[in-house]
């Protein structure tokens, strides 16, 4: 049997940088509908100016000189390294995948004692299992069609008293930027992850302003809504919409604080933020947008299909260790 060959990407090499990308997108999306991957000029911005103190591994795998495999890891300090890892479907179950997570982990090698990684599909998670990961979490991911009717949504709800829903595109404007930093802040407290290790919080307006304008340059536009109660911030939502590739939206983040639940403030939320995407040239060449619902948030399940997202496929983030034990 042939040998696995594995070798390390030059991120700084752009013609190996995109095959890898390619190669690691194919194997992800074979036989899936509107799945998003990120575009070259995304993934060239991303490798072009890394976030500080972040650490990448890129490897290849070929099997005959021909590449088949892919593999990612990516960690922040003090995080758990988040991996992916594919191979394309005519070569699989030849060890090509467990030769990846071997050559991965060594790299990760006092960098990171805990690892991550999703799949969205059973092949994946038997693989991830039988490198001695566990299920931590799963979420629906939810597909609504695009672009938004012309009208404005269907049955705007009843008004909540009191409440005003402030929106935009792009970064946070000043006045805002202490709400959404405390929002955001609380928002990695309270996300549901299951078993799953939490990472650090996304901190202060300072990490904030960075990560807009590193966003900025990947070619996203950030399309926000902030819920104001009685002229207190109390939730927020976001889009994003990336110019390079807007074919699938993706509908991220969304918190009301625990207090103000049940009241409809959610569902305003998000839908005076679709409305606010039609303010962003780029949305209207949207075919879908997509979102991700652990399985057991009710509230925010109902939520979604209320707005007409629908169940695709589930998504399972698997953790283990680097030392595999
Ligand atoms: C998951 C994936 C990377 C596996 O790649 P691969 O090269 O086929 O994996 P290997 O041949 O090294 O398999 C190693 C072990 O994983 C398990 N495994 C892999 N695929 C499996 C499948 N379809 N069903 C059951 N077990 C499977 C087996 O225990 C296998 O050992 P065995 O072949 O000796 O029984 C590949 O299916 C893929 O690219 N899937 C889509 C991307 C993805 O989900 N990646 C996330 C990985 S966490």
């Amino acid at each position: 049997m042939t040998a696995v060959q594995i070798t390390p990407v030059d991120p700084a090499d752009r013609e190996a940088l995109l095959a890898w990308n390619a190669l690691l997108r194919d194997g992800y999306t074979a036989g899936r509908d509107a799945v998003w991957w990120a575009s070259e000029e995304s993934t060239l911005a991303q490798y072009g100016n890394p976030k500080p103190g972040r650490i990448s591994v890129l490897l290849l795998a070929r099997l005959d000189d021909e590449p088949v495999g892919a593999a990612g890891a990516e960690v922040d300090p003090g995080n758990p390294a988040q991996v992916e890892l594919s191979v394309l479907p005519g070569h699989r179950r030849r060890g090509v995948g467990r030769a990846l997570a071997a050559a991965a982990r060594a790299a990760l090698d006092g960098h990171a004692s805990v690892v991550q990684a999703e799949t969205s599909s059973e092949a994946g998670v038997a693989f991830a299992r039988d490198q001695g990961m566990r299920i931590g979490n799963q979420e629906h991911r939810l597909l609504r069609a695009m672009p938004l009717p012309p009208e404005t949504e269907a049955a705007t709800p009843a008004p909540t008293p009191g409440l005003e829903i402030r929106t935009w595109h792009g970064a946070c404007p000043e006045d805002l930027v202490e709400d959404w930093a405390r929002l955001t802040t609380q928002m990695d407290a309270d996300v549901p992850m299951g078993d799953l290790t939490r990472p650090a919080s996304r901190g202060e307006v300072e990490d904030l302003r960075r990560s807009e304008q590193r966003m900025d340059e990947q070619g996203w536009t950030l399309v926000r809504g902030l819920a104001l109660l009685e002229g207190t911030a109390v939730g927020y939502t976001e889009i994003f919409v990336n110019r390079h590739d807007p074919e699938i939206l993706t509908q991220d983040d969304t918190l009301v604080e625990r207090a103000h639940r049940g009241r409809g403030i959610g569902r305003a939320l998000k839908l005076a933020n679709l409305e606010n995407l039609r303010a962003v040239p780029e949305a209207a060449q949207a075919r879908w947008i997509q979102t991700y619902t652990a399985l057991d948030n009710e509230p925010m399940l109902a939520l979604n299909r209320s707005l007409g997202f629908r169940e695709a496929d589930v998504l399972s983030i698997l953790e283990g260790t680097t030392s595999g034990t």
